[in-house]
């Protein structure tokens, strides 16, 4: 393995293996590695959506997502992140499929809208571009770190409102539609806004700018500024690696210590195909 940083606070490169088959000394080399530095990129994974699927069993069940069209129709498991369906063709704009999925332009941290949030996810990039279309990451431990003693003091018991249905909200073209797409039924949750990494037992901001509808017990608009606060404090750029795609890279991030997005491309021209394996979470996010 040939280990690489790629970015002062976040994230290294491995190069010189192949996914696909990998003895179980690498794997726990894996594991201990990305719990250090929170994301691994794989660069030249040219590997088939089995061999993604079972290289993200090694760590443990997989989730099938809540949107029914963004679901490989041969592999539940694999969530496609597309504005490509599956005969190749790009999705119009308007069309709800798309709508949903554009929402992950927004920051936000990959499942945070159910109970026991995902622990990462997997993705690899099939077709891929650089004119946009890189992905942002944030080193959420180190954006808690970094705040003021009194912020820490002021957030250490905060829970959040978090909802599926709040991604659907925030979208001009989907909040007006009477037909907003067909998802799984799911509740609104709530989640500490520090949490505590069960494995690293760091503590870190758990912000998914996506689903959070309010904090707990606090006036709307002060609990909203409050947030806002801390998501524009968690993207500087000195906390955020920025993944520009190479075809066949696999990104994996662990989603409860960061959070991430992707920069706006012209999906009506561009083809830009990633699947995406998503790993089940063991325990709901534990208060700081
Ligand atoms: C995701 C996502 C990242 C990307 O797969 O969870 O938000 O680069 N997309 O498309
Ligand atoms: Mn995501």
């Amino acid at each position: 393995m040939r280990i690489k940083q790629i970015h002062r606070n976040i994230g290294i490169s491995i190069e010189g293996i192949n996914l696909s088959r990998i003895d179980n000394n690498t794997f726990q080399e894996i594991k201990e590695l990305w719990m250090k530095h929170l994301i691994i990129v794989f660069p030249n994974q040219d590997i088939s959506d089995e061999d993604h699927i079972n290289f993200g069993k090694k760590f443990g069940e997989l989730e099938v997502h809540p949107s029914l069209s963004h679901r490989s129709s041969k592999n539940p498991e694999i969530y496609r992140v597309s504005n490509v369906d599956e005969e190749g063709k790009i999705i119009p704009n308007k069309e709800t499929s798309w709508q949903y999925l554009k929402q992950s332009w927004l920051w936000h941290t990959d499942s945070s809208f159910r109970k026991i949030p995902s622990n990462g996810s997997i993705l690899h990039g099939i077709s891929t571009t650089n004119e946009g279309g890189n992905t942002l990451f944030a080193n959420m431990y180190k954006a808690y770190d970094d705040l003021e003693e009194s912020m820490k003091q002021k957030i250490k018991n905060l829970k959040v409102v978090h909802d599926h249905d709040f991604i659907i909200s925030l979208s001009d073209e989907l909040s007006k539609r009477k037909n907003k797409g067909n998802y799984d039924k799911l509740d609104p949750v709530i989640h500490p806004l520090v949490r505590k990494h069960p494995s690293t037992k760091k503590k870190s901001l758990f912000l998914s700018p996506h689903t959070m509808v309010k904090i707990v017990d606090i006036d709307d608009s002060e609990g909203r500024e409050l947030l806002d606060f801390l998501i524009e404090h968690s993207i500087q750029s000195k906390y955020v690696y920025k993944h520009i795609w190479n075809n066949n890279d696999i990104v994996m991030w662990d989603n409860r210590c960061t959070m991430h997005s992707v920069e706006p491309f012209d999906n009506n021209t561009i083809k830009r195909i990633m699947h995406r394996v998503t790993l089940v979470g063991d325990q709901q996010p534990m208060m700081a």
